[in-house]
């Protein structure tokens, strides 16, 4: 009977949560204090969502909600209700890498990779945004990422990549676009 109640009581406490994820609409019943972190990790097996220091430090959890890169240690998942939320396994579209995720692969801005999904996505946030940023926007863009390995030399230099690639695939766009243009 004890037992019957506990369930019950714990079973009050979850809720209920629609949202998306990745393009994708998914439901998924959640305890109130669990994070959006575990809630992707462990209800939906997203584990490119690194897990670092869970105190707002390191930027390794960092996944885009609405288009915005928010910690998802410090987020509740219960307030991701309604909203859109991109993670790194969302990157690539159509089979095709991310131009950012192909200059991090190309140039080393990846080494051991743990701070590497948050980096992307946050740097996806500023591109979405801000299609040519110069060095410092992209440093302050990055000043909540946390990297061990690379010295961010290798980091800045494939987000400029990145950028130089993204603007010869548009202007590839562009022209295809364009009446008698060919192709
Ligand atoms: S895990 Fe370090 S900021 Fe979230
Ligand atoms: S690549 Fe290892 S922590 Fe950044």
């Amino acid at each position: 009977m004890n037992k019957v109640t506990t369930l019950k009581r714990s079973q009050q406490q979850n809720a209920h949560i629609g949202c998306q994820v990745n393009r994708e609409p998914v439901q998924v019943s959640v305890a109130p204090g669990k994070t959006l972190l575990e809630m992707l990790r462990e209800d939906l097996q997203l584990t490119g969502t690194k897990h670092g220091c869970e105190l707002g430090e390191c930027g390794a959890c960092a996944v885009l909600v609405d288009g915005e890169p928010i910690l998802s240690c410090l987020y509740l998942a219960l307030e991701a209700e309604g909203c859109s939320i991109d993670t790194v396994e969302g990157m690539a579209l159509d089979g095709r890498l991310h131009p950012l995720q192909e200059a991090f692969a190309d140039l080393g801005g990846a080494q051991c990779g743990y701070c590497t999904p948050a980096i992307l996505l946050t740097c996806k946030a500023l591109l979405d945004k801000q299609p040519d940023p110069d060095r410092d926007q992209i440093r302050e863009a990055l000043s909540g990422n946390l990297c061990r390995c690379t010295g961010y030399q290798q980091i800045f230099e494939s987000v400029e990549e990145a950028i130089l690639r993204l603007d010869h695939s548009e202007q590839g766009t562009d022209l295809k676009s364009v009446p008698g243009s060919g192709g």
